[in-house]
């Protein structure tokens, strides 16, 4: 008997979600998938949630609002939304996946020291703060940076894990791998062309990542051999441009630009660094070197604008001590600045991830 009710249930459930949106989308949740496994049983709904990716924004919104509408349907005594730890994986480069790693981001400057990597050690840490699993490679292999500013200076690859890769340090909840966990200070790394391609491959092929939702590839700056190794081998989800105001590299961003475009991948955005300094005193924003040409680089180049970071000693200070400032000060203007660029990064891998399958779909 309950059996009919039931299914006359489930029907309704479903025609109910799928008034509801996703709130960034705003496309229907059930239009594109992120409802599974939508059981009816004596009245209890149960159904799975799978995000765009695991750090989605907003994802205690989708919950409530997937539940308070499944609860509007007569006959519903509970409802368990459930946030699923599968992603809806709507992975755009299909070649050769790293099994475990779902998003792999480059990050990639025209111009060296615009602080490429101090936003790599700060975006993982705030994807990380934010709940997803991530790991960040370092590609800079003649001037490795990211263990300093990672706090393992002095860590070395020691482990194995059970399948026999190399076991990556890892320092507050981020995995890394780094030359530098090879090579130490005094060595100099003199390695060229097919040895550093390996080597490069082999940072992403015989590490232990395991499960990785964000894997941050810090870059050393320009289009050279190692850029090429990566674009080439690994399956990038996309590339970020790091730019500063005083440096709106146009011609470097177009070259960084067509590098990634040639190959076919996407280039997610422009984050401007150093974009402005905080007043001490009274936390006004001062543009030193003028507002807004981080922004116009990306209209240019047609690619969203991720955000701008201000320019603070604090920032340099705890990454040189090893503590990216989202984990040093993660209530600081900066962190907060930091926290909103990985906020609009998901974002757009979100929309991406999804316009992908519905085009997909729609084939
Ligand atoms: N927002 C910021 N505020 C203050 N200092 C910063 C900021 N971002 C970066 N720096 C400092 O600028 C210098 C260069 O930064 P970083 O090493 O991250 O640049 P990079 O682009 O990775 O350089 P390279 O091209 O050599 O790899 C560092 O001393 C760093 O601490
Ligand atoms: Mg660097």
């Amino acid at each position: 008997m309950f059996g009919n009710k039931d299914k006359d249930i489930e029907k309704k459930v479903w025609d109910a979600l799928k008034k509801v949106n996703d709130p960034e989308l705003h496309k229907s949740i059930v239009e594109i998938g992120m409802v599974k496994n939508l059981v009816v049983k004596d009245g209890d709904v149960s159904f799975d949630i799978l995000l765009t990716t695991t750090a989605c924004p907003l994802k205690a919104q989708i919950q409530k609002e997937s539940s308070d509408a499944a609860y509007t349907v007569e006959g519903v005594k509970n409802v368990h939304a459930n946030i699923s730890g599968e992603t809806l994986a709507p992975k755009i480069p299909k070649k050769n996946p790293i099994p475990g790693i779902k998003n792999i981001i480059a990050v990639s400057s025209g111009k060296g020291g615009v602080g490429k990597t101090t936003v790599s050690v700060n975006l993982a840490c705030a994807l990380q703060r934010r709940g997803a699993s991530v790991g960040i490679l370092d590609a800079d292999i003649y001037g490795p940076n990211v263990p300093l500013m990672m706090g393992l200076r002095d860590a070395i690859i020691r482990e194995k894990t059970e399948d026999g890769k190399m076991k990556p340090p890892a320092n507050h909840n981020v995995k890394v791998m780094s030359m530098g966990f090879l090579v130490k200070d005094e060595q100099p790394v003199v390695w060229r062309g097919p040895l550093l391609d390996r080597v490069i491959r082999q940072f992403f092929t015989d590490t232990g990542w395991g499960e990785i939702d964000y894997l941050i590839v810090d870059l050393p700056h320009g289009t050279g051999d190692a850029q090429l190794t990566i674009i080439e081998a690994v399956p990038l989800v996309g590339a970020v441009i790091v730019t500063t105001p005083q440096d709106v590299a146009i011609l470097d961003s177009k070259k960084g630009l067509s590098m990634f475009k040639n190959a076919g991948v996407p280039v997610l955005g422009v984050i401007e660094n150093m974009s402005y300094y905080i007043c001490p005193g009274c936390n006004d924003k001062e543009y030193l070197f003028g507002q807004g040409g981080g922004q116009e680089l990306a209209k240019l180049l047609e690619v969203p604008f991720l955000g701008e970071v201000p320019m603070n000693p604090r920032v340099r200070q705890h990454a040189d001590a090893g503590s990216p400032i989202v984990v040093a000060e993660p209530d600081s203007i900066q962190a907060e600045a930091f926290m909103e660029v990985a906020r609009q990064l998901t974002m757009t891998i979100c929309e991406r991830g999804v316009a992908e399958m519905m085009a997909t779909a729609a084939v």
